[in-house]
């Protein structure tokens, strides 16, 4: 049998997604090993392998077939532009993209004025800012704490990730518009998908289950 390979972006998602997968009954022993340097973990039972990586590497690994499937965040897909099957919402890792920065930024905003926007994300940035709101920007790339750039006048605004709002609050910003919601998602390989459909689409079916009977006891709480 041939091993379908799951990639996993690094960190909470990975933890909680693997969590997910065990309840489906796709357990991997060797992963929970927090000791451990081995970069790829195996359930030669279930014919699988898991490997974590850096989010932003997890569609390139999907989009060459390194491996079949993969977890990310919607921020991440819609920033590499990857060609692979989104197939499911797993309903986790749940937040925005927003535009951000002091209250006084609305008026820039509101006036099409020619701003500077600092992100992670230039492409998501590019898209809103050029196709959603035909507005001319200046866009700089920042590879964190993307929260800083407005206070130290590297540019009047951000296109950044809202979870609590507690990093914007804390540093006297605010969100002054949302671009899109993110959450991570379930992404496959376009030739897996064919090559292995009988075991991906079982996967999809059971994940998509359990996303359903959580959301189900989400509302009843
Ligand atoms: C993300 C994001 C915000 C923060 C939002 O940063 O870029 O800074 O989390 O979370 P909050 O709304 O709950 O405060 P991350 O911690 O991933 O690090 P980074 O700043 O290096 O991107």
């Amino acid at each position: 049998m041939r091993y379908i390979t799951f990639a996993l972006a690094k960190g909470r998602l990975a933890q909680k997604s693997m969590e997910m997968f065990e309840q489906i009954g796709i357990s991997c022993e060797e992963m929970k090993d927090k000791n451990s340097r081995k970069l790829i973990f195996t359930n030669e039972e279930l014919g699988c392998r898991f490997f974590l990586a850096k989010a932003n590497d997890v569609p390139t690994y999907v989009e060459y077939g390194a491996a079949d499937v993969g977890i990310v965040g919607k921020d991440t897909i819609l920033e590499e532009g990857r060609r692979l099957y989104e197939v499911l919402d797993l309903g986790i890792g749940k937040c925005r993209m927003c535009v951000c920065g002091p209250a006084s930024a609305a008026e820039l905003l509101q006036h099409h004025e020619l701003i500077r926007v600092a992100t992670k994300y230039p492409d998501i940035a590019k898209d809103y800012f050029y196709n959603k709101k035909h507005q001319t920007v200046e866009i700089i790339k920042l590879n964190g704490s993307i929260e800083l750039a407005p206070i130290v006048g590297l540019s009047e605004v951000i296109v950044d990730i809202v979870e609590t709002g507690a990093t914007l609050k804390e540093n006297g910003l605010t969100v002054l518009e949302e671009v899109c919601p993110l959450s991570a998602r379930m992404i496959v390989n376009q030739v897996s998908m064919k090559r292995e459909n009988e075991r991906i689409s079982q996967i999809i079916r059971d994940m998509r289950a359990l996303v359903l009977s959580r959301q189900e006891g989400q509302q009843q709480q």
